[in-house]
């Protein structure tokens, strides 16, 4: 079986640095996990080219396969990516029903950066092949694909949340949204929820959902367990982590997040438990994210005057309640505060699924893990410390619990959670979604079969 995998980011860029050009690698987990299945299949990887010099390796051959950068103008990136990709869609499957902008200016330019996806793919696909989309930037491609290769067989894998069907309904393009991804020969979700809405999104806006269920399926992505479970960090790595408890999370800098909440709750428990003061720190790592998105622009300033309100109102000259950093982190340095915090306090208010948790799951020494009932991965992490984000006083009580945890309580929890993480990885996945390719279309069964170990 062959794979054209499409996705909105490229699992490497070429950006022009001091006269030369540098390979940037996106190391989020869906490229991770599609550059593993990549490089055990033939085929190609069709993505945006958003480096500044990408425009020279419009295709490249990386690690046996092929990769074709779509390249965009200024007009259609601030169309397509930040108006409605980020503007409209985003904001719409979080239900923040007031950021959503419905203007139709921004559709246009999302049909032709979708069609140039398309036509990218065609241009790639026979018929041995599985043409793979992914998320909410290429809802159209579905649609566009099957226009032109009738007989093709798309996947269509969506990776954050479905909202209810009413408040889909919000969107004037919804019913084009729609039928463009049922025109897919199989959608994936990450959790049983969302293939319920979706379901009933079908229902009410094209009619029975009859039609669709068997191609609509739920199978959550997971990690590289043995990569974030590997210690090969130097001892005196832990001794230079700080002594205090250490309560960690990190996260791209992005409304659905729930970081505000987080600081209110901290400041709800120091207010309420003196004892507390000098005992702990808050390492909040925030990365940056859609910076020239108006939303994100001002959720920044609201976020560090909270944090500086909390630290100005219990902190001195020893020390510091939230250690705000607002930054990328290496990979080792990101493991580091995996593998030593005591407490990773990860609490979106929505999300499609949040791979961060499942990481430190992995990759944790001994610590607790305090998660959002409402990310996707709660659903597989049930030893976690489950809360609502919009509970403040509940956040503040679970979190003044975890420090003051049982080990006997808090190992048990952790060896639940990386039993889970580490039979429900992405070997796990990628062999699940090809375990359904394979029964939808026998014709294009494996001959080998890799386990991407
Ligand atoms: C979420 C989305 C991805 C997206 C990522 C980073 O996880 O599901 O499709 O790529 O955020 O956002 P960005 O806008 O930087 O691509």
């Amino acid at each position: 079986m062959k794979y054209i995998v499409a996705t909105a980011r490229a699992p490497f860029s070429h950006d022009r640095v001091e006269g030369k050009d540098v390979v940037r690698q996106n190391v989020g987990g869906v490229a991770s996990s599609l550059r593993r299945l990549m490089r055990d299949r033939e085929g190609t990887w069709v993505c945006w080219g958003d480096g500044t010099s990408d425009t020279n390796y419009q295709e490249e051959a990386v690690e046996g396969y092929r990769i074709s950068r779509v390249i965009l103008s200024s007009n259609e990136k601030r169309g397509f990516y930040d108006d409605f990709s980020n503007g409209t869609l985003w904001p719409l499957f979080h239900y923040f029903r007031e950021k959503i902008k419905t203007e139709d200016r921004a559709f246009e330019p999302y049909v032709t950066v979708n069609r140039k996806f398309a036509e990218r793919i065609s241009r790639y696909a026979d018929k041995d092949t599985v043409i793979w989309v992914h998320d909410y930037q290429l809802s159209l491609v579905p649609g566009m694909i099957r226009k032109m290769l009738p007989d093709s067989f798309i996947v269509m894998t969506w990776h954050i949340p479905w909202v209810a069907g009413e408040f889909f309904s919000i969107l004037p393009q919804a019913k084009h949204i729609l039928e463009s991804l049922t025109s897919s020969n199989m959608i994936t979700f990450h959790t049983d929820i969302f293939v319920r809405n979706f379901l009933e999104t079908q229902e009410q806006i094209l009619g029975s959902a009859g039609s669709i269920r068997n191609k609509v399926l739920a199978i959550p992505l997971g990690i590289d367990d043995k990569y974030y479970g590997a210690w090969n960090l130097s001892e005196t790595r832990r001794k230079s982590y700080p002594k205090r408890k250490t309560i960690f999370s990190i996260d791209r800098l992005d409304y659905t997040k729930g970081l505000k909440n987080r600081v209110l709750a901290v400041e709800y428990m120091l207010s309420r438990h003196s004892d507390l003061k000098g005992k702990f720190n808050y390492v909040m790592l925030v990365t940056p994210s859609r910076t020239t998105v108006s939303d994100y622009i001002a959720m920044k300033r609201e976020l560090e005057m909270n944090i500086g309100r909390v630290n100005g109102r219990f902190g001195d000259l020893e020390w510091t309640p939230i250690v705000y950093m607002y930054r990328k982190v290496s990979d080792n340095i990101l493991k580091n505060h995996y593998r030593f915090s005591d407490i990773a306090f990860i609490t979106p208010l929505i999300d499609g699924l949040n791979l961060v948790a499942k990481e430190f799951a992995a990759a944790s020494e001994d610590g607790i893990l305090i998660l959002s009932k409402f990310a996707g991965a709660s659903a597989d992490l049930r030893s976690a410390i489950l809360v609502n984000p919009y509970d403040i006083k509940e956040m503040a009580e679970s979190l003044y619990g975890a420090l003051s945890m049982s080990p006997e309580e808090r190992r048990s929890r952790l060896a639940d959670m990386k039993a889970v993480v580490r039979r429900k990885n992405t070997s796990w996945w990628l062999s699940r979604i090809e375990k359904e390719i394979s029964k939808r279309w026998p014709g294009g069964t494996n001959k080998s079969k890799p386990n991407y170990n």
